[in-house]
């Protein structure tokens, strides 16, 4: 449903601070950000009680297409995340084939196009097959449209190739997105390496697969004198590295996901695959740690890693379950429950993370309204309860943890390019 719309009695999410305001849509764009703006012929869209934010941006999920739609396509990701509030949405390089050259991201790039208007920037891979060896031509995908590079799922074990990736993303405008896993010290571990780990008799992951990594890049980044993102912190340690690599004025921006703002490993304790997830959830000292990075800006924004797998992929034992958390259609309430409610962020500091610090990371036009910018919007309810039920999920993926959930914001209507995409029923009914 596309046209002329008038957003009236909300808050408004602006650049300098939520405001009492109407919004008005014509021709794909805000026309305008005002005071009892009347409706003149437009179609008016009642958001008394409502906060109208920019719509929220995601840098980091899993489209699945080409190759997995028994997982996810693009069309049925991009629905997922609208319903989720998401207007534009990075995707991960981990297809099949991979996004390793332009074709591909030629492909993805179209197929989001017939999908509609939710904005899919993919992200090429560092290195072809995600194989860590030959890197990708950087030059070539940046011109297609590739918005980063990163062999996310992948690490690039060989640190000489992580440094000339470095170098040649730099000189072709693209961020490295780094996916910190030391897999040498992952081994066959399934789940964080501690207490529950032990308890369950699963073999662990130690945090210093990921703390090792990320110090490793951050030191890359410095040697190279580029910027790196890192992707899906997880751990105290992890927080606390780039901490220090920022003060030391490194480049280095990261990003954590609202499972590890959520959940801990104690939710593994009856072996619900839904749990097993890649960095795996830690502990609550991580947890709280996770918390305070993000309040302290040590953690740069929120990504929702949204990973959609098929049943198959789920309904095994722990071992052989795959890796991932559909992500989509809880990440604003899971934040908006535990940071805001939690009293640990202002409402206008989770806009932010969620909206114009990842756009800004990746150098994406989105996450603000102003008049003039394309008319992406999310309007939540953020007093709304609701439960989670997984078999509701819009998205194919319905593997998530947090089933039986109550969480507290709720999105009721999306809004990409001017046509809403969610929630048409709620706004013009
Ligand atoms: O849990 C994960 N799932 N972590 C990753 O890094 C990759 C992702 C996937 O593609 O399923
Ligand atoms: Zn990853």
């Amino acid at each position: 449903m596309s046209g002329k719309f008038l957003i009236k009695g909300g808050v408004v999410v602006t650049p300098d601070g939520m405001k009492g305001r109407d919004l008005m849509i014509k021709d794909s764009k805000i026309s305008r950000v005002g005071e009892n703006l009347t409706a003149n012929g437009f179609k008016t869209i009642d958001a008394t009680d409502m906060i109208v934010s920019p719509g929220l941006v995601d840098i980091h999920c899993h489209l699945r297409e080409p190759g997995y739609e028994e997982k996810e396509d693009i069309a049925s990701g991009t629905a997922a995340a609208a319903k989720g509030g998401f207007t534009s949405v990075c995707c991960m390089a981990n297809t099949n084939p991979v996004n390793d050259n332009a074709v591909v991201t030629e492909f993805i790039k179209k197929k989001a196009a017939l999908a509609g208007p939710v904005r899919v920037h993919p992200i090429a891979a560092i290195t072809k097959k995600l194989a860590g060896e030959e890197l990708t031509e950087a030059g070539e995908l940046a011109e297609v449209g590739a918005v980063a590079l990163s062999d996310d799922g992948k690490c690039v074990r060989n640190a000489m190739r992580m440094r000339l990736a470095l170098s040649y993303a730099k000189r072709f405008g693209l961020k490295v997105i780094s996916h910190p896993e030391d897999t040498d010290l992952t081994d066959s571990g399934l789940m964080n390496e501690g207490y529950w780990s032990t308890a369950l008799g699963l073999p662990g992951i130690t945090r210093a697969a990921e703390e090792t990594m990320i110090a490793r890049d951050c030191i890359l980044a410095e040697t190279e004198n580029t910027a790196i993102h890192i992707a899906h912190v997880s751990t105290r340690g992890g927080a606390e590295i780039i901490r220090q690599a920022k003060r030391r004025k490194i480049a280095v921006t990261c990003e954590t996901a609202p499972h590890y703002i959520y959940a801990t490993d104690e939710w593994v304790k009856d072996y619900d695959t839904n749990t097993k997830v890649n960095p795996p959830l830690r502990t609550e000292d991580d947890r709280l740690a996770i918390i305070e990075a993000l309040a302290d800006g040590t953690i740069d924004c929120i990504a929702t890693d949204h990973a959609p797998h098929h049943i198959d992929d789920k309904n095994v034992e722990y071992t052989l379950a795959a890796s991932g958390i559909s992500g989509f259609e809880t990440a604003f309430s899971i934040c908006w429950t535990v940071l805001v409610k939690g009293g640990i962020l202002s409402p206008e500091e989770l806009f932010r993370k969620m909206t114009s610090a990842p756009a800004e990371i990746l150098g994406l036009d989105a996450g603000i309204t102003e008049e003039g910018n394309v008319a992406d919007i999310a309007i939540i309810a953020p007093d709304a309860e609701w439960t989670v039920d997984p078999s509701k999920f819009v998205s194919r993926g319905h593997n998530s943890p947090f089933g039986g959930r109550t969480l507290s914001g709720m999105v009721k209507c999306t809004i990409a390019g001017g046509e809403i995409v969610y929630g048409g029923e709620w706004a013009c009914g």
